[in-house]
């Protein structure tokens, strides 16, 4: 395993030695990684690996049973955080036909937090809107309708929305879900411009093992456990990858569909 040199960098989240349980059930165990501040990393898996779980306890909604999670230094919803973590959840931009809400009111729900509710100038408000929206390219249709966007466009306003608050630290769900092949890489393209020129750390999962490859700096393979982390040009291929889970029978089926689902898109 070609571990990522993290001693070099200040690490945005530090992981250890985690173990989560859901209604009494084992779904993380002994989880140990760090994200350096900057890195775009990609969580991938089969379904029910504890993806989302282990997102949900980054952002302390569910609670370690044992082992730590540091952001910055701090525990997961921690008030020195408020503001500095983006989440888009998965199927995020699936939003409810019936609520009536423009691209800019969205992204405007992103500016609110604990600390700055009553603090927060109104033009500095309308500053970090704008910049969010121009940010995912979508200035044209800030007075648009929600539903009226394609679903490439919606995913980029809930990550405008992630965006909105500073957030330096940006989590998603299976942000490329539901949207075609141009939406996609745009999207990615936009992921990785957040990383190299405003800084900011992106820790992603996808099922889309190809996109990852060529986006993410490093990959992080979830099943019962890490199988791999290391750089995303040395993520093994789908024989080695079933040798690393070493329980080649049990759902290499499902990783297989989903590998060549990816490299279909
Ligand atoms: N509320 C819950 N109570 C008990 N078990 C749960 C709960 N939510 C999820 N699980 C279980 O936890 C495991 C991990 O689920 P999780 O949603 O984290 O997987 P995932 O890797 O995100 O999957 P997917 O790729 O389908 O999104 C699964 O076995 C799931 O059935
Ligand atoms: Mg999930």
């Amino acid at each position: 395993m070609d571990a990522v040199d993290i001693t070099l960098g200040t690490p945005a989240l530090e992981v250890e030695n985690l173990t989560v349980l859901r209604s009494g059930k084992i779904i993380l165990k002994d989880i140990d990684f760090k994200i350096n501040k900057g890195e775009f990393v990609a969580l991938v898996g089969p379904n029910g690996s504890g993806k989302s779980t282990l997102m949900l306890s980054v952002l302390g909604v569910l609670k370690a049973q044992e082992g730590s999670i540091k952001i910055y230094g701090s525990r997961p919803m921690s008030r020195k955080l408020n503001g500095k973590i983006g989440w888009v959840s998965q199927a995020a931009a699936n939003l409810p036909k019936e609520i009536k809400i423009t691209v800019r009111e969205l992204v405007s729900l992103g500016v609110v937090n604990a600390t700055n509710l009553f603090s927060l100038n109104i033009k500095d408000r309308n500053n970090d809107i704008g910049n969010a929206i121009k940010m995912v390219g979508l200035e044209e249709e800030q007075h648009t309708d929600i539903s009226r966007l394609s679903g490439g466009q919606r995913q980029r306003a809930v990550i405008a929305r992630a965006l909105a608050s500073n957030a330096e630290f940006i989590m998603l769900d299976e942000p490329l879900v539901g949207i075609d092949r141009d939406a996609r890489n745009s999207l990615l393209k936009l992921l990785d411009i957040l990383c190299h020129k405003e800084n900011k750390t992106i820790l992603m999962v996808s099922h889309d093992l190809t996109a990852m490859r060529q986006t993410a700096h490093r990959i992080i393979y979830l099943e019962e456990g890490i199988r791999y982390d290391g750089i995303s040009e040395d993520f093994p291929d789908f024989s080695t990858l079933a040798g690393l889970r070493g329980i080649e029978h049990v759902h290499d089926h499902d990783l297989l569909k989903t590998v060549q689902k990816g490299e279909e898109d």
